[in-house]
């Protein structure tokens, strides 16, 4: 694949004759990359196992970490489920289209590729347009994973998807940055009590607001750093940037920012460049020569900082810094899908008070 086609359309009120070049592309069994109102996802017509490998190849995705399939009317999930149980149905009509995918118990003809082997399929329906339009104009489901390269951040701007799949992907649709920043969440609800296997756009508190009581199957920070196999997608190291991330948790009775400045202070005279990933906040109070500083919005506003956190991640890792040092956040509402992220791409994670801590490692 010599040249990827770069589309640009209205975020909401996207060209149709441009929709329908990307949804012919996506008939023929091609590759094209999309914005959701979460991230930038890279779609293939979800039926065609040929079409889908295409995905993996392209991001260099292990084969059995299964794909999310996008829909745009309910009526298509019959093309993917056996069966929509009463609480996801339930769930449907609050959440989509939105920022949730929901895990339901797959059709034997959806192609192994897509499943990566699993006899449950997750679904969802995006709410952006440009996503909504592109599947309807293709007629299709479609299979997308963010569409980074396996491991990096997950692209919020067509420009991330270019740096990474130029050359490797037939198309990228840019309609501006996604608005939410994190994925979807991923809920299970193959079982009696509905379980959050990712953490995402729609909050733990939101789901249990609709559907009573929600689990949580999330690896600790520690199998995290540890790299032990988990569920798929989540035994693979993700959002990694080339620098090494020092991961700072919100320390009761410390303020975050001495601990930044102190772990700032001591990679420095080391003579490593160092680069901060802060709160608005947390920046107005720190001295910054010499440190580069990506912003990622008000403390308080925990959607600016999910909004900004992988585009941030990007900046400040182009910059080629030693260590980036990270400043973490409340894990309420979506302040828990930025902290999994965050863990995710951290090599390290600071969560006791920072004299008795060893940094020598
Ligand atoms: O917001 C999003 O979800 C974006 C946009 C493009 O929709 N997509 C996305 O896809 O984040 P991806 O492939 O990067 O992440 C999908 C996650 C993976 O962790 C995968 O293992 C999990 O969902 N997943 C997919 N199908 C599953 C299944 N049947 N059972 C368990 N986990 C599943
Ligand atoms: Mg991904």
């Amino acid at each position: 694949m010599a040249k990827t086609l770069l589309l640009k359309v209205d975020a909401q009120n996207p060209d149709p004759e441009t929709i329908s070049q990307a949804a012919e592309i996506i008939k023929r069994g091609g590759v094209v990359a999309f914005p959701t109102e979460t991230v930038y996802g890279l779609g293939a017509n979800a039926l065609d196992g040929p079409a889908v490998q295409k995905i993996f190849a392209a991001k260099g995705r292990p084969s059995d970490n299964p794909l999310i399939v996008h829909i745009a009317e309910f009526s298509q999930l019959e093309m993917l489920v056996t069966e929509v149980p009463l609480t996801a149905r339930r769930a449907m009509e609050v959440f989509w289209p939105g920022p949730l995918t929901i895990i339901m118990p797959c059709r034997d003809d959806i192609p192994r590729t897509v499943t990566g082997g699993l006899k449950t399929v997750g679904v969802r329906m995006p709410k952006h347009p440009v996503a909504l339009a592109l599947i309807k104009a293709a007629k299709l489901p479609i299979a997308a994973p963010s569409a980074n390269s396996s491991g990096k951040p997950s692209p919020t701007e067509a420009r991330h998807v270019m740096y990474d799949l130029a050359g490797k992907i037939d198309a990228v649709i840019d309609g501006g940055p996604a608005q939410v920043g994190v994925e979807s969440t991923v809920l299970d609800m193959t079982g009696d009590t509905p379980v959050i296997l990712r953490p995402g756009g729609v909050t733990r508190e939101q789901l249990e607001a609709i559907l009573g009581h929600v689990d949580l199957d999330l690896p600790s920070v520690d199998k995290i750093i540890h790299q032990a196999p988990k569920a798929p997608g989540m035994k693979y190291r993700h959002y990694s940037p080339e620098a090494k991330l020092i991961l700072v948790k919100p320390v009761p009775g410390k303020a975050v920012a001495d601990i930044i400045q102190a772990l700032a202070d001591r990679y420095q005279s080391k003579g490593m460049k160092v680069a901060l990933m802060v709160s608005v906040e947390t920046a107005s109070i720190l001295p910054l020569e010499d440190v580069l500083c990506g912003i990622l919005g008000h403390r308080g506003h925990l959607e600016e900082i999910a909004g900004n956190l992988f585009k941030v991640l990007r900046e400040v890792d182009a910059q080629k810094p030693d260590v980036i040092i990270a400043e973490g956040f409340a894990e309420a509402g979506i302040g828990m899908a930025i902290m999994n992220r965050l863990t995710k791409a951290a090599s390290q994670v600071i969560d006791q008070p920072f004299s008795s801590y060893n940094l020598n490692s």
